[in-house]
């Protein structure tokens, strides 16, 4: 059995989807050992202790970032995480909180990167007026939006949308490439060359 963590600051769809998957077996041979989220009314937060999963509040406001990740670090830990998923997650991780786990966090960001980083990607490519857009998830280096590419998903643009339109869709994508992403890395048959994702060819 793989623990999962879980990071969030808001809505909390893609850890839903995340949790649908590990309960329907989707990502199997896991479970979500804890949900973290640095804001207190966090509806994601809600979400899971709906479901019954072990939640942390470790409010951010007023502190140092890296006292803040200690905190955060000393609860994962705790539950002895294998994995940590960043779902929506609305601050920088310290250097120091990355180097406690090496490719073992994922993040997941609503464009096609390394084009629109940061925040509002979606509404950065619809007003860039890109065809294709989607999303990526990748492993979380040093600096914002960056790491290994994991799984990237793409749509069309289409003439009839609008922001709201598109981010919709993108959502629909996030949540089957965070489990997709999530099975890759769990069952560790890659290596990451350069800053390249390469599955390793099945043994015969
Ligand atoms: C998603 O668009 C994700 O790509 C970005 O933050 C948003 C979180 O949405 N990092 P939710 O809280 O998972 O619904």
């Amino acid at each position: 059995m793989r623990n999962i963590g879980v990071v969030l600051s808001g809505r909390g769809s893609n850890f839903l989807a995340v949790a649908d998957n590990v309960a329907n077996r989707s990502i199997p041979d896991a479970r979500i050992a804890v949900v973290i989220s640095n804001l207190p009314e966090a509806r994601g937060i809600e979400l899971a202790r709906e479901r019954g999963l072990a939640t942390a509040v470790i409010p951010s406001k007023g502190k140092a970032r890296e006292d803040h990740d200690r905190e955060m670090v000393a609860v994962l830990k705790q539950h002895e995480v294998a994995l940590i998923c960043l779902a929506g997650y609305m601050r920088l991780l310290s250097p120091w909180f990355v180097q406690q786990f090496p490719q073992r966090i994922l993040n997941i960001h609503p464009s096609l990167l390394p084009a629109f980083p940061g925040l509002e990607a979606q509404q950065q490519a619809f007003a860039y007026g890109v065809k294709v857009t989607g999303c990526t998830v990748h492993f979380v280096d040093e600096e914002l939006d960056h790491g290994a590419i994991v799984v990237q998903r793409a749509i069309p643009v289409l003439d009839s949308d609008d922001e709201h339109s598109l981010a919709a869709r993108i959502l629909e994508q996030e949540h089957l490439a965070y489990a997709q992403a999530i099975n890759i890395v769990l069952e560790g048959n890659f290596e990451i060359v350069g800053r390249r994702l390469i599955h390793k060819k099945a043994a015969r």
